[in-house]
């Protein structure tokens, strides 16, 4: 019998904390107007001085495990995405993993950034595939806010991201069952990599940190707009076609597509690129800013909370964002 792998349950969770626009524009000088229309964002949460990184994502994945009616000492390997993790080293699949309560088991983090959650899928079905596990908890979580410079100087991304978690269940399946991981599509491309990224606290070169780098705000992120955009609109459709070509279906056969939530004018071109409607892409940028590895569990989450996708539904995910890293999944939800 082969092995596949589906997803059991989502889930999701964002701090109570809305900060608009005119929250920014209290800050730094921008406005409500500037933002909107280069990003399509209304409002993003920040969390309170008493969260972190995995305290959001241990609350998505105790949504997504009582969706699945899973017991915590049932999951069998720990994936967690994040790009702004509690600590240098350890990583958060340990943190998570106490806090949960867990066993003793694997626990690997992912540091693909915007595409974390789409690696760290991957890397699920396939361990599961193999037979190496038959639960996997995949979790993406970001907590953005207390690394933005929230001043003039920092203007250019600090209006672009939020904070928030989401998680997935994702358990070996039954072959005859609607639900089913049928694809992925993997890639980087380092030669981009100073174009979107956090140059210190850094290796690379002497001194790991200096208090003038941090004043001149090399700790907070770094990003090349137009570069990203141009690489982004196309990157996107390439990956959404390999996993559809892969598994051999089309465009027509997709119900949604549930993209990274990376700016509202990219997912707009994406879909009139692959002519896919409003109707069949998911976005929720508006009300939860760009969250990196978060924003599709957290997407995919919602869109299942609210009717939009149901079991069996043919689903895309797809990501862009630092490395430059690019990828999508396919699967019937
Ligand atoms: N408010 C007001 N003005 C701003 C702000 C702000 N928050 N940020 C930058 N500006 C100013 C700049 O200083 C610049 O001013 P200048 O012309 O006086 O020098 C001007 O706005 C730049 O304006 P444009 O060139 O018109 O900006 P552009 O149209 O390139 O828009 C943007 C910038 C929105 C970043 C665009 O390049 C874009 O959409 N890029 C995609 C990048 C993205 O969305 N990344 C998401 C995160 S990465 C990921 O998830 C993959």
């Amino acid at each position: 019998m082969n092995r596949i792998a589906r997803i059991a349950s989502l889930g999701h969770y964002l701090p109570s904390r809305v900060v608009t626009n005119d929250d920014l524009a209290a800050l730094m000088n921008t406005s409500d107007e500037w933002i909107r229309e280069r990003t399509g964002i209304q409002e993003r949460r920040f969390v309170d001085d008493d969260m972190g990184c995995t305290d959001l994502g241990v609350e998505a994945a105790r949504q997504a495990l009582a969706k699945a009616e899973w017991d915590v000492t049932d999951v069998d390997f720990i994936v967690f995405a994040t790009l702004s993790p509690d600590l240098y080293f350890p990583g958060n699949a340990v943190l998570l993993q106490d806090r949960l309560g867990m066993r003793e088991v694997g626990a690997l983090d992912i540091r693909t950034q915007c595409t974390g959650f789409v690696y760290g899928l991957a890397t699920a079905d396939a361990y599961i595939r193999m037979g190496l596990a038959d639960r996997v908890l995949v979790v993406g979580a970001e907590v953005h806010s207390r690394g933005l410079r929230l001043t003039d100087e920092g203007r250019d991304t600090a209006v672009i991201f939020g904070d928030g978690a989401g998680a997935a269940c994702v358990e070996v399946a039954d072959e005859e069952g609607p639900s089913r991981i049928l694809s992925h599509s993997l890639h980087g491309e380092g030669k981009h990599a100073g174009e979107l990224c956090i140059v210190k606290p850094g290796s690379a070169d002497s001194p790991y940190v200096s208090a003038e780098q941090i004043e001149a705000g090399l700790m907070a992120p770094h990003m090349n707009g137009r570069e990203v955009f141009r690489h982004a609109v196309t990157r996107f459709p390439e990956a959404i076609m390999e996993v559809l070509e892969a598994a051999g279906l089309g465009l027509d056969d997709l119900k949604v597509l549930v993209p990274h939530q990376a700016n509202l004018r990219i997912t707009e071109m994406v879909g009139k690129r692959l002519g896919l409607g409003p109707e069949r892409v998911i976005s929720n940028i508006e009300r939860r800013g760009n969250t990196t590895a978060a924003s599709i569990p957290i997407a995919f989450s919602e869109a299942v909370d609210e009717g939009r996708i149901e079991r069996g539904d043919l689903v895309c995910l797809a990501a862009f964002g630092a490395g430059f890293t690019w990828g999508a999944n396919l699967l019937r939800y």
